[in-house]
């Protein structure tokens, strides 16, 4: 009995020096790099935060196109899309919502009409940034409100943004015209978990 418990307990040190083992092996993820106005971010041991805005710029027919068609309800117009209806776009992202403003990275995605009022839909998306010091991707899924803001969960990153999660909230600034703009704001969290996951290598 007694045995048994201190087999227990050497267990548990040689578990524990292998968890600080691992600490000191993986630096935190996202290098510290200098910070903007428009970023944000906590340090500490329960996770780390990162937040920054960006503008999605979308012209129909130029950078996003209708593959599919619909196939009932909702028409073609400027806020719907039949339901079935896939579009897919490659967006460039600026730093202000004026289009002229200098780029900082691409959404690129897809998006499936889901409602029959056209209003609605469900959309994925990488979006590859290199602003401020920070270079890399997320990956975002989620429903689309066409009229109003809409969050997406993130499901995962690369680069300095490996092991993020967190929300991408994308609001229409202007609706009117062929070019759309939406701003996007990005609110990055990496649990504190993150710090002993590996860091993957560059692929070749
Ligand atoms: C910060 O965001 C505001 C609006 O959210 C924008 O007007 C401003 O130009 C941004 N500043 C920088 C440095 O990106
Ligand atoms: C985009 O192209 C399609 C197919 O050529 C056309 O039917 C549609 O009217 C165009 N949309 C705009 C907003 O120019």
């Amino acid at each position: 009995m007694a045995a048994t418990r201190a087999a227990k307990s050497l267990l548990l040190c040689l578990m524990v020096a292998f968890l600080h083992h691992l600490q000191f092996q993986f630096p935190p993820v996202a290098a510290t790099t200098s910070l903007g106005k428009n970023e944000s971010r906590d340090g500490g041991s329960h996770g780390k935060t990162l937040s920054f805005t960006l503008y999605q710029q979308e012209t129909i027919n130029k950078t996003a196109y209708i593959v599919v068609d619909g196939v009932a309800g909702a028409g073609v117009s400027q806020t719907t899309t039949p339901f079935g209806t896939i579009y897919v776009f490659r967006d460039y992202l600026t730093v202000r919502a004026d289009r002229a403003s200098p780029v900082a990275g691409v959404a690129e995605g897809s998006s499936i009409t889901t409602t029959l009022d056209g209003l609605q839909s469900l959309s994925l998306a990488k979006i590859t940034v290199d602003h401020r010091g920070h270079r890399g991707s997320v990956s975002v899924l989620g429903g689309t409100y066409n009229t109003r803001p809409s969050d997406y969960p993130v499901v995962g990153g690369t680069g300095d943004f490996a092991y993020a999660l967190g929300y991408v909230r994308s609001s229409p600034v202007d609706l009117r015209g062929r070019t759309v703009t939406y701003k996007m704001e990005l609110h990055l969290y990496w649990p504190p978990y993150a710090h002993y996951a590996p860091v993957p290598h560059k692929p070749v």
